[in-house]
């Protein structure tokens, strides 16, 4: 039995299992902090009963007007406890969180490896759409789906038509060096 429950600062002592996987990111510890100071509700974790770390979400929320949302930075569920429905109730949670009142967000986003077929395949069984592949995202240059997911108060899905983008207008060059 999995429970889900608030992530704390200590459970960062506890995420080896889960972090010791190539497609889960792994931030420095200033980046987890900075998520359970602001957005609290949009970072929770599962664990069993005898409080082991199996799963959690680091999610955040962004943007102005229209473009208010969610975003998923991470979302991981460890590999002895994959494919029992863990990850969907990780992203069904922060949809629910993304839609309270607190956050009333308009869509929910997150870039995932193009290669990830697990993942896009989870996303795209949730409702979410490849709104633009983002090349070159990943430090490794592995390109990036960009996938958003309308939320209740985006009642027209304006943030997957928003710039009448076309499809190729939608491939972003992600500039590493112009960051740096
Ligand atoms: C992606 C991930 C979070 C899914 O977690 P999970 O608990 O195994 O997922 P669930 O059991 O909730 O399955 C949800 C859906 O994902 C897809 N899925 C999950 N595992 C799959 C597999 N091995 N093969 C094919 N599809 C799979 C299915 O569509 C599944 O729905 P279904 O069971 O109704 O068919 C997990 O594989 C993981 O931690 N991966 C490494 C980190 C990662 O890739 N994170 C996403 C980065 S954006």
């Amino acid at each position: 039995m999995a429970t889900l429950t608030p992530f704390t600062a200590c459970d960062l002592l506890k995420i080896n299992e889960t972090n010791l996987d190539v497609l889960t990111e792994n931030y420095e510890l200033e980046y987890y902090l900075q998520y359970l100071l602001k957005w609290p509700s949009l970072v929770f974790k599962t664990e069993t009963p005898d409080s082991e770390v199996i799963g959690y979400m680091l999610g955040k929320s962004e943007g102005v007007n229209l473009d208010w949302h969610s975003h998923i930075s991470a979302v991981t569920v460890s590999k002895n406890y994959r494919r029992l429905g863990i990850g969907k109730l990780l992203v069904d949670q922060l949809v629910v969180s993304s839609e309270a009142e607190e956050q009333n967000c308009y869509f929910m986003d997150l870039y995932v490896r193009t290669t990830n077929a697990v993942a896009v395949r989870m996303y795209k069984n949730m409702g979410f759409s490849t709104f633009r592949r983002v090349v070159n995202y990943y430090a490794s240059s592995d390109d990036a789906f960009d996938m958003r997911l309308p939320l209740r108060r985006d009642t027209k899905k304006t943030c997957l038509k928003r710039g009448k983008h076309t499809a190729e207008e939608r491939m972003l060059t992600y500039d590493y060096k112009r960051l740096q």
